[in-house]
């Protein structure tokens, strides 16, 4: 049972499950370089239980369900139904019997204690409402010496990929002051923040790395402005009220501000994220 607080924090995931959805192929696609990071620094292998926490419409569960093979198992997590149907229904798709799904949020898992080798959360854990228990929760369900792992956002200055074209509408509208802990997608921006929570819950060998990487498809700036516009909650908010006189002059901005990122055809941002983990301590 989701909490009602939890509740209006995760409405807009519900509305933003189609569209995550509906882009299922591209985030696949601009997003595999954290995949592969967090395989990586969990040293995930055949034969392993792997936990994915805020598991969205399937990544990173769906690529691990292929590493860990038919010995091994993944369990999608998400609080959000729509989330989890739209990855149920691709694992479907692809005939995956090794994965399965639970519909539950980050601090609240509904696992006994050492249940999985691994826990691994891809760009979900700057939006739990309460990280600290959260992160408590996956220590717990991890074997002694498992590894949890995340990977969140650096900061904006450093990601184009969404300052190019929020640094542009919030120049025509009012933003109000953030909560630099309320949940958003720099949350943990900061070195050491995530990390911080780690150590506070006992984790050891708490390591943070910096990702460097390409977000990179073959899409023109037209699909990213219609793929960015849809799929991030705070922008379709931001763009309901800017008005139709704004709009056209709001897109030439950006587009000025993102054109050095589309050559040829091709969208290629660069962008910074943090890889957080660390062990379950004895
Ligand atoms: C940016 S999406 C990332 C989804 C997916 N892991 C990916 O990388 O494509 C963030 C996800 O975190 C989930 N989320 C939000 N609050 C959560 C919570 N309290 N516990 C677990 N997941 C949560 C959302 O429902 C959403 O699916």
């Amino acid at each position: 049972m989701i909490p009602d607080n939890q509740d209006k924090a995760l409405h807009p995931w519900q509305t933003s499950a189609r569209y995550w959805d509906k882009y299922r192929a591209l985030i696949t696609e601009m997003f595999a370089p954290l995949t592969s990071s967090l395989v990586q620094e969990a040293q995930i292998r055949i034969g392993q239980k792997v936990l994915d926490i805020g598991g969205g419409s399937g990544e990173p569960s769906l690529t691990i369900s292929r590493i860990v093979g038919p010995a091994g198992s993944v369990m999608y997590t998400d609080p959000v139904a729509g989330m989890l149907e739209s990855a149920e229904a691709e694992a479907g798709r692809r005939g995956l019997m090794n994965i399965h799904f639970k519909q539950c949020s980050a601090d609240d898992l509904p696992f006994a204690d050492r249940t999985f080798d691994v826990a691994v959360g891809r760009l979900s854990a700057m939006f739990f409402v309460d990280p600290a228990t959260a992160v408590r929760e996956a220590l717990r369900v991890i074997l002694k010496d498992g590894c949890v792992a995340f990977a969140v956002w650096g900061p904006k200055e450093a990601n184009p990929f969404f300052s190019s074209i929020t640094d542009v509408i919030d120049q025509f509208l009012e933003v109000p002051p953030q909560d630099s802990d309320a949940p958003d997608t720099f949350r943990f921006a900061v070195p050491g923040t995530l990390a911080g929570i780690l150590e506070e819950a006992d984790a050891k060998n708490v390591l943070e790395r910096q990702l460097n990487f390409q977000i990179e498809a073959a899409i023109s700036f037209e699909q990213f402005w219609q793929v960015r516009t849809e799929m991030s909650e705070t922008l379709r908010g931001k763009m309901a009220r800017v008005t139709p006189a704004q709009l056209p002059t709001i897109k030439q901005a950006v587009a000025d501000a993102a054109r050095k990122y589309f050559l040829s055809g091709t969208m290629s941002f660069p962008a910074e994220a943090l890889i957080v983990s660390g062990r379950k301590p004895a």
